[in-house]
């Protein structure tokens, strides 16, 4: 597929904006490559073309990077992605058979498309919405409680042209181009729309709340509770024990140490094992 000349002034403005985002015409390579799928559906050796001419970089180079992360796809994608959670607890409710009956029912396997380019199958790790297993998303989107008859369905009217509205966020899905964009950095104004945590997310929560329990401060004490060590990082303002250690930091000229973490040169330092 070549790109028609509309559609390549339309990409050439949009990634003028988006490298200007950037200190380094490089650092953008990641939402340019949504960019292009965002008008392809796909990075075509086209697309790695093009990234390659607006940031100076090799086509080896984007290649590199379009073929480490599964996000960016090298054939042509669905109009819908819909991936099956099988991890533990969405394995343990059902996961598996989910996406053996969309298997069998669509005809196709782990990141393949089905005939008609309406849907791309994936197998996918946990999408970190296990209080609602077993999850199927599409385009990212949370299907919560599915079963595998409610799976087939789900595709069925995706096929269809019918898309139903998720479980949670916005109120319609979006296309897989549509999202590719809203990737590239360019809002569609529907982050903040519908319900993000429902009630069995937030469930450990109000536990806590009734039951009086507060997350432990950050500092660099430790919990000896759970047999955590101290760090020796967090007061006066250091960073917290999370932070990079202090010998990585100084490895980058760019990102000095910060002011108040230990020298774990110095004998003073060092308290990080
Ligand atoms: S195990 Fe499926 S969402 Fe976490």
């Amino acid at each position: 597929m070549s790109l028609t000349a509309d559609a390549l002034s339309r990409l050439e403005l949009d990634a003028k904006e988006v490298i200007a985002r950037y200190p380094r015409p490089r650092s953008a390579l990641l939402p340019l490559l949504h960019l292009v799928q965002s008008e392809e559906g796909w990075v075509s050796p086209e697309g790695i073309e093009l990234c390659a001419r607006w940031l100076d970089l090799t086509t080896a180079e984007v290649s590199a990077v379009a073929t480490f992360y599964t996000m960016y796809k090298r054939r042509p994608n669905g109009d819908y992605t819909v991936g099956v959670c099988t991890n533990t607890l969405c394995a343990v409710l059902g996961g598996d058979e989910i996406l053996a009956r969309l298997e069998e029912h669509l005809g196709v396997h782990h990141d393949e498309t089905t005939p008609d380019g309406k849907v791309t199958l994936e197998h996918i790790e946990c999408n970190a919405a296990c209080d609602y297993a077993p999850v199927v998303m599409v385009n990212w989107e949370f299907f919560d409680n599915v079963t595998p008859q409610g799976a087939v369905e789900l595709v069925d009217r995706l096929r269809a042209g019918d898309p139903p509205a998720p479980t949670r966020g916005p109120g319609r899905l979006c296309t897989f181009k549509q999202v590719e964009r809203v990737l590239a950095g360019f809002e569609d104004g529907l982050a903040d729309e519908g319900v993000g945590a429902g009630p069995a997310t937030l469930a450990g929560l109000h536990l806590a709340r009734e039951r009086g329990w507060a997350a432990p401060p950050p500092d660099a004490g430790g919990d000896a509770a759970l047999g955590m060590p101290a760090t020796g990082y967090g007061p006066g303002g250091g960073p917290s024990g999370s932070d990079a250690p202090a010998d990585t930091a100084k490895s980058d000229p760019a990102n000095p140490t910060p002011a108040g973490a230990p020298d774990e040169n110095s004998s003073e330092g060092g308290k990080r094992q």
